[in-house]
């Protein structure tokens, strides 16, 4: 039974109880219960079956001297996932408790049955063991919801959203919701374009998350919003992205960087106590170029050490050619020691980081070195000459049984491939890390810019709202690239569960940050014209954060994809299966949007 649910709510008519609310004391107690046929077993006459609601299982048990003939041989018919309602009287199990069910102390021995509906034979067992592969459970995902661990899921997400919802009620938070069909946004993601019928030629964005929105509400004087808001954007899947999923959305007016976070941070510690009985320590806060640095990432993570250190003086001197030349070339040499793991690595595993992992970061390759019984090992370590040796050793604290690795190339490239290469070992091939780990951590002040070399222009790193410290404000013309921010983002785990900032209030400042970005005066009125006016009409300094829900809903409840958390989750092709949509529609539907289409559609079978 559902804890603090009326038995009686909704059970009125076919059933008296749900298929997870009987106990022992309801033994004698005539009863009505509904639900599917999970599943169907004769004992030399007596016929049991397991019914099913989402609230749990009832064993049902049809003896022909109870139930009478007509009504035992109804229910030798009754196959898996038929929906039926029964009548009948509660009895106890005696000896034959089945301790793994909550209803496990009694029986329903039946005196009426009624098939409410059949059930073709399922494309596969609804239950909680049978391993079924993705593609046939998103098909028929109204089956796969039917399973014990989807459903768990689901509640547990329904949970999490009421104690946010709760968390922001009882800060004074007002829950806005702001529209669908909207402007391009830009979060930097593609957007998903609805056509206008009435403006032929022209169309909508879908959001890719409400955040001009939610800077207008704050110039409406509408402090402390937040929503559960749908976003979607049209970018390349993984498992943790999704093309719509959802945000906890929140801004606030007269905050600092500080309030921000506390207020955010209390909500995740209100949602691991209530959901999960985890008291968690006060969240630790680490620069930008700090987690760069040590992690080479964005999104460090904590759950194991490993950390990167940087070489590049020792490097000059090594007296090893590939990184000599790394660092001469201006880029930089470094490296870490993953402490102990000489036996577990095998030649087979380095050479798959060598040879193949770091190349798709584009590194030239990843230098190990070996360290057993006193002998360094492996490529790196004949070139390396006595005396960088030694001081290596201090500096990666090198013991036996230690490997170390290195990369050298420009500082992006060996950020990237050294900061993946660690999280592979740490989570995969060293196995580090342990189920209940929760390792927050504020990343924050990242730069307002990176310089993109494909488009040759400065991109924000946030988006282009976020304020820069007031005393980097010179930077923003004279060094863009020197320029922090005021941004924080929250990772857990090694994932980015939300981010956000104090936004930009003056409009001169605004207009400064378009310009650093390469968008001139007409482009920025085309495109945030309605902000741009909103800052000269009286805007209060503010800021807010967003969170991916389905992110922490994951990460909370264990689960390996975000699409196991969603109801109706999209492949990592962003279609959906049960809908078979996107779909092609008739010329008719095309000719009202004024659309011509050039191409067939492009569906292939590996939907996946
Ligand atoms: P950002 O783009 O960082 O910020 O998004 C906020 C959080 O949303 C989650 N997220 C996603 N989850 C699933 N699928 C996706 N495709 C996806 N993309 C993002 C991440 C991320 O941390 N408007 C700003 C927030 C702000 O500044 O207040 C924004 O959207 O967990
Ligand atoms: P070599 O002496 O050429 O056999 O190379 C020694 C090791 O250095 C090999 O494992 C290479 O993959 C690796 N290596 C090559 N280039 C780099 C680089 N830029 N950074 C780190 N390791 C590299």
């Amino acid at each position: 039974m559902r804890s603090g649910v009326d038995a009686s709510c909704g059970l009125s008519g076919l059933r008296t109880h749900d298929c997870g609310g009987l106990r022992a004391d309801h033994v004698g107690h005539e009863v009505r219960l509904c639900g599917w046929v999970q599943n169907r077993r004769d004992h030399g006459g007596i016929i049991f079956i397991d019914l099913r609601d989402r609230e749990g299982l009832t064993q049902i048990t049809f003896d022909p001297d109870i139930c009478g003939p007509q009504t035992h041989a109804e229910a030798d018919r009754l196959r898996s996932e038929w929906v039926v309602a029964i009548s009948g009287v509660v009895k106890s199990r005696g000896e034959n408790v089945n301790t793994a069910l909550d209803t496990g102390a009694i029986e329903v021995f039946v005196t009426g049955l009624e098939v409410l509906n059949r059930s073709k034979t399922p494309p596969f067992q609804v239950d909680g063991h049978s391993k079924v592969g993705e593609e046939v459970r998103l098909r028929h995902r109204y089956l796969d919801l039917r399973r014990p661990g989807v459903q768990q899921a689901m509640v547990g997400r329904h949970r999490i959203s009421k104690v946010i919802r709760d968390y922001f009620d009882e800060r004074g938070f007002l829950d806005v919701e702001t529209p669908i069909l909207c402007k391009s946004t830009p979060e930097g993601a593609r957007d998903y374009l609805v056509p206008s019928r009435v403006h032929p030629g022209e169309f909508f964005a879908l959001p890719q998350s409400p955040q001009l929105f939610k800077q207008l509400l704050m110039v409406a004087g509408y402090d402390r919003y937040m929503q559960i808001a749908r976003c979607f954007r049209d970018e390349d899947l993984r498992a943790d992205r999704q093309p719509e999923f959802t945000q906890v959305d929140i801004e606030m007016s007269f905050v600092g960087m500080d309030e921000v976070m506390a207020v955010t941070e209390g909500m995740v510690q209100r949602l691991w106590k209530d959901v999960l009985n985890v008291e968690l320590p006060p969240v630790r806060h680490m620069e930008y170029a700090d987690a760069m640095l040590r992690y080479g990432s964005d999104k460090p993570d904590l759950r194991f050490g490993m950390e990167i250190v940087e070489l590049s003086d020792w490097a000059a001197t090594s007296g090893f050619v590939v990184f000599q030349r790394g660092v001469e070339n201006g880029g930089v040499c470094r490296g870490f020691n993953a402490k102990g793991s000489a036996e577990t690595l095998s030649r087979r595993n380095l050479d798959y980081l060598d040879k193949q992992f770091v190349r798709d970061y584009g590194a030239k390759g990843l230098a190990w070195i070996k360290v057993v019984d006193g002998e360094w090992q492996g490529p790196a370590a004949r070139n390396i000459n006595e005396v960088a040796r030694a001081d290596l050793a201090q500096r990666l604290q090198v013991e036996d049984g230690d490997v170390l690795f290195f990369g050298a190339d420009s500082k992006s490239v060996v950020e990237a491939a050294l900061g993946a290469v660690r999280v592979e070992l740490g989570v995969k091939l060293l196995g580090l890390t342990r189920p209940d780990q929760w390792e927050f951590v504020w990343v924050h002040s990242a730069p307002m810019f990176e310089f993109d070399e494909g488009a040759q222009r400065w991109v924000s790193i946030h988006h282009p709202f976020t304020a820069p410290y007031a005393d980097h404000l010179p930077l923003l013309t004279n060094d863009p690239g020197a320029c922090k921010s005021q941004s924080y983002d929250l990772v857990l785990n090694g994932v980015e569960i939300g981010g956000g900032s104090i936004r930009i209030h003056d409009p001169q400042v605004q207009a400064q940050v378009f310009q650093a970005l390469g968008i001139g005066p007409d482009e920025a009125q085309a495109k945030f014209g309605f902000l741009l006016e909103a800052l000269e009409l009286g805007a209060p300094p503010h800021g807010g954060l967003a969170f991916g829900l389905d992110r922490l809903v994951m990460l909370m409840l264990g689960l390996e994809s975000i699409r196991d958390c969603i109801a109706f989750p999209k492949t990592q092709r962003a279609t959906d299966l049960m809908l078979d949509a996107p779909s092609s529609v008739d010329d008719k539907q095309l000719r009202e949007l004024h659309i011509v289409s050039s191409s067939p559609s492009s569906k292939d079978s590996s939907a996946l």
